[in-house]
């Protein structure tokens, strides 16, 4: 069997790493990884191959930043004569990116059968680019690969059950699987001293990232989220990707100073360890969300609404979209009682691969 995996920013890299392992456990696999270049900084990119020791990418397309329509538009033209030559038994997409997208609008043009990791998200939200990239990456591929029971709810509800399989989330094996390696070692060993200028970790302290669209894309929202950033009752780490140091640029917001200590992205282990050491999470993002809460470190999210709806459960995440409760929320005790696990238990890439191979042809 011949998968060949596309996939193009951060979180996509970290759900390459397990079932990149699994596939070439499973024996008889040849899998072949076409990187876009949506994400090119090494921060954003290399350090992950390395770190999750997954296999230099077979091709590269480059493609690089731009509008929606523009990325997107040069990744399907980069990536036609890529699955030509390749005639894949699986194109397997990672999520809900401008990269899954294009690799759903290629594959299915060339009638070369599409399975989607982390399908039946939805935030409906219809804002979100990536909400129309799931919804339309769903009912273009042949089978979905969804990480909860919620998801398959979902695909249900679209009339997809049918080419719907419960698997897991590939990025709970790979946050547990990272957690063993670092929980052992000094958080200062760990994410390393550059990161850290300024910052007592023996003390308290938050970590915060935020980098959606509707987050940072006009002046008076990241101003808003910046003074309520500076405005929190503990130091805060805020690990700034390149649309937030680019805006904040623009509309010369600064993103240092006072308790708020704006750095570089972490490298995935470093990010695992941070977040087990943080006081909270404050953050847009969709994939730290979760990890916080298989890391059991209470989360506040600057959006309207999540994907990842389990994580609300007990309250160890809480959605603060117009700034009135992360101050008195960004720190608190985490909840008491039974822990749910509803992203599975670490073995989702192993079934990833099953299914792809009891289902190819
Ligand atoms: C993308 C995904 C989002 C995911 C996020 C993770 C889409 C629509 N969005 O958003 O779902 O949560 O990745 O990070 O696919 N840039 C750099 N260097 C890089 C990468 C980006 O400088 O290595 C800058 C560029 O100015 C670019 C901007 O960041 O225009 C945004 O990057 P882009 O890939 O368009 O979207 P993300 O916000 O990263």
């Amino acid at each position: 069997m011949k998968v060949l995996s596309v996939v193009g920013a951060r979180p996509q890299f970290v759900k390459l790493g397990p079932v990149a392992r699994a596939l070439a456990q499973a024996g008889g696999v040849e899998h072949v990884i076409v990187h876009t270049g949506q994400h090119y900084d090494a921060a954003m990119s290399d350090v992950f191959f390395e770190d999750l020791q997954i296999p230099a990418p077979d091709v590269h397309l480059g493609v690089g930043s731009g509008s929606h329509g523009a990325q997107t538009g040069a990744m399907l033209a980069g990536l036609d004569p890529v699955l030509q030559e390749h005639r894949p038994d699986w194109v397997l997409v990672y999520g809900d990116t401008n990269s899954t997208l294009a690799a759903a609008v290629s594959a299915v043009k060339l009638h070369l059968p599409i399975a989607h990791l982390e399908a039946g998200l939805r935030s409906f939200n219809r804002r979100m680019p990536e909400e129309h990239n799931r919804v339309l990456t769903d009912h273009a591929a042949d089978l979905l690969l969804a990480p909860t029971q919620v998801a398959m709810d979902h695909l249900a509800h679209e009339g997809l059950a049918q080419r719907s399989v419960l698997v897991g989330d590939v990025m709970t094996d790979v946050c547990y699987l990272v957690r063993e390696q670092v929980a052992d070692r000094a958080l200062t060993d760990v994410i390393g001293a550059a990161n850290l200028e300024g910052i007592d970790l023996e003390d308290p302290y938050l970590l915060a990232t935020i980098h959606r669209p509707d987050n940072t894309d006009s002046p008076q929202r990241l101003r808003a989220i910046v003074e309520a950033l500076r405005d929190l009752p503990a130091p805060v780490v805020l690990l700034a990707h390149p649309r937030l140091v680019a805006k904040a640029t623009e509309y010369g917001i600064e993103l240092f100073g006072g308790t708020l200590h704006g750095t570089s992205p972490l490298a995935y282990p470093q990010m695992v360890r941070a977040v087990m050491g943080a006081a909270g999470v404050v953050t847009d993002s969709g994939g730290l969300q979760k990890e916080a809460f298989l890391l059991r470190t209470p989360c506040t999210t600057i959006r309207p609404e999540t994907e990842w709806v389990e994580t609300l459960e007990a309250g160890w995440n809480i959605l603060d979209n117009d700034l009135t409760q992360v101050r008195e929320v960004a720190v608190r005790e985490a909840p008491f009682g039974a822990q749910a696990t509803p992203y599975g238990d670490g073995h989702a890439a192993d079934l990833v691969a099953k299914v792809l191979l009891r289902r190819a042809g």
